[in-house]
């Protein structure tokens, strides 16, 4: 489904602020695949989503998302194909639109005309269905303007907007890492039951290492624009976090406490 190959980013090229973000990143995505990320600040986690989304165009290597080679392709081109979460929760939604509005433009997404004039009874239904089972009370308040909700409501409703769509690849970037414990165990919550049923091939970055174990079918570890770490199948069931910290010591060769500090 995803197929990123040599893939090579250096920002401000030549200067002062020169930075090597990718350097050589392979990384092969199965249909379903549901591949948790973790590493480092500056590792370039969300450098090699942003690759994937089209955010700026690799200087090397060739990207190709269910076997379309999108390397060249414009980030408006791509997004059809991705549904993409940040951490900030103001981000992903429109803060002066009603919750209704936001969800008919993610469901029009793709298509050439944006809004049309009015939302329709079965419509409203629809969102009422699909709002009640995130247990936030979303499905009373579909007139009500985003910028009213919290932050976890926001990330839910983000969340099911990106998903709406079916899309090809879902990208998260630290999603829950701005709420507090309990409202982010219940996005992650329902990021696990979206995941698993609509069986999208999903990638999602965590500073939780806890998280990283538990949910997905693959971990992998980034170090310094690269996968240091795959870990999949039965020896990521029975990974534990001192497992991780000891193979990242050995992948990075740098310090233990140093590690322990940023990854957990
Ligand atoms: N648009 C940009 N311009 C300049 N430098 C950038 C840009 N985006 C990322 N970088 C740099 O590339 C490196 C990788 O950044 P990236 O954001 O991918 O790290 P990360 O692994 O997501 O870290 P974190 O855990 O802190 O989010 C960093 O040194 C960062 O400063
Ligand atoms: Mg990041």
């Amino acid at each position: 489904m995803l197929e990123l190959k040599n893939i090579h980013k250096t920002f401000n090229p030549g200067t002062i602020n020169e930075k090597v973000a990718l350097n050589g990143l392979n990384l092969s995505l199965d249909d379903g695949d549901f591949v948790t990320v973790i590493g480092g600040n500056g590792a370039g986690k969300s450098t090699m989503l942003n690759a994937v989304a089209g955010t700026w165009m690799v200087d090397e290597g060739q990207i190709l998302i269910d076997g379309e080679d999108v390397t060249k392709l414009p980030e408006h081109k791509r997004a059809i194909y991705l549904g993409r979460v940040f951490q900030d929760p103001m981000t992903g939604t429109a803060a002066t639109m009603e919750i209704q509005e936001n969800l008919a433009l993610a469901k029009r997404r793709g298509k050439r005309r944006l809004l049309a004039p009015g939302i329709t009874k079965a419509e409203r239904q629809e969102y009422v269905s699909l709002l009640a089972p995130l247990g936030l009370g979303l499905e009373t308040r579909l007139t009500s303007k985003v910028g009213l909700l919290s932050g976890g409501q926001r990330q839910a409703l983000t969340l099911l907007m990106a998903t709406l769509k079916k899309p090809k690849l879902l990208l998260l970037d630290e999603h829950t890492a701005a709420l507090d414990p309990k409202t982010a165990a219940k996005v992650l919550d329902l990021t696990e039951t979206i995941v698993n049923r609509d069986r999208l091939t999903t990638i999602m970055i965590t500073h939780n290492m806890r998280d990283a174990i538990l949910h997905g079918n693959r971990l992998i570890m980034m170090w310094e624009g690269r996968v240091v770490l795959d870990i999949r199948g039965e020896e990521k069931k029975h990974l534990t976090v001192n497992d991780l910290l000891q193979q990242f010591e050995k992948a990075s060769g740098e310090q233990f406490a140093n590690d322990q500090a940023l990854l957990g």
